[in-house]
């Protein structure tokens, strides 16, 4: 079992060389930084969103928008910071204009999920909307009819205690759907109590079952489906009504502290650097 400080150092060799990526190269193109993650290491509890807005490119950090401080606020309802859990997207770039991921920059983007998965090691994983629980669960069934039912689920490596939920930027135009997010919420503790499922067999004491995990070499892959993707967001594709309009322009400036590390360790010689800054965020 690694240490906290391990896990750390492992996850900031990853958020290294996810910082250079150029797999989908239209959102490489047009992010300001990848926004990689933030939050605990070493939490029980992962949050998995869909994309960085406008903000979130800015700063290098996901949920700092309205949607942010509604699951701020969630959290604290069940008696959890931003500290205590590790929060990241599906896409770890922004898609320009708001758009919904498209299907390859999704399947391009995996691999960093799978590493920070396989890293942390959460207890519980909550997907925020559509587009996490569809990936995680490799089903297309859709929030609506999966949230607050957890279920274990073998992710990569391990399995976890998947826990679907509506994501906050939903309840942020339909208020009903905060009464539906706070109860969901409310029983994140007990699963987290339950501990970790039990979990798949080693093969020949050495290697793990389930699906394999892809690697996350940053590979440019051409991306045809792009604009076929764009134009289907469009048209409201997207296959639920509550689906997701998870990223609204809202800056919110006190999450930038959040920026500075002094103690970051200096990084390889010779290596690309990435955003210095979001090296203090786990
Ligand atoms: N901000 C994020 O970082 N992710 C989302 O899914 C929505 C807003």
């Amino acid at each position: 079992m690694p240490s906290p400080t391990e896990r750390r150092e492992a996850l900031k060799a990853v958020f290294h060389d996810a910082s250079g990526c150029t797999r989908c190269p239209q959102l490489a193109a047009t992010r300001t930084q990848v926004v990689f993650g933030a939050g605990n290491a070493d939490a029980e509890v992962m949050f998995v969103g869909e994309a960085p807005g406008a903000n979130e490119d800015r700063l290098g950090v996901p949920f700092v928008g309205q949607a942010g401080k509604l699951l701020d606020k969630l959290l604290e309802g069940i008696g959890l910071a931003r500290e205590d859990v590790f929060v990241a997207n599906v896409l770890k770039c922004r898609p320009p204009g708001n758009r919904d991921p498209a299907p390859s920059e999704i399947e391009s983007c995996r691999g960093w999920l799978s590493r920070q998965l396989e890293l942390i090691e959460p207890v519980v994983v909550c997907t925020l909307g559509n587009f996490a629980t569809k990936l995680l669960r490799g089903e297309p069934v859709g929030i609506t009819r999966l949230h607050g039912r957890e279920e274990v689920r073998v992710l990569g490596p391990r399995a976890v205690r998947l826990y679907p939920l509506f994501h906050p930027a939903a309840a942020l135009y339909t208020p009903s759907n905060v009464d539906l997010l706070r109860a969901d919420f409310a029983r994140i503790p007990a699963l987290v109590a339950l501990g970790a499922p039990p979990q798949p067999e080693l093969e020949g004491g050495r290697e793990p079952a389930g699906p394999p995990v892809p690697e996350p070499e940053p590979v440019p892959v051409p991306e045809p489906e792009l604009a076929a993707a764009a134009a289907g967001a469009a048209a409201g594709a997207v296959g639920e009504a509550e689906a997701d309009a998870p990223r609204e322009p809202d800056p919110e400036p006190r999450l930038a502290g959040m920026l500075a590390d002094p103690a970051s360790a200096p990084e390889p010689e010779g290596a690309p650097s990435p955003p210095a800054g979001q090296l203090g965020l786990f």
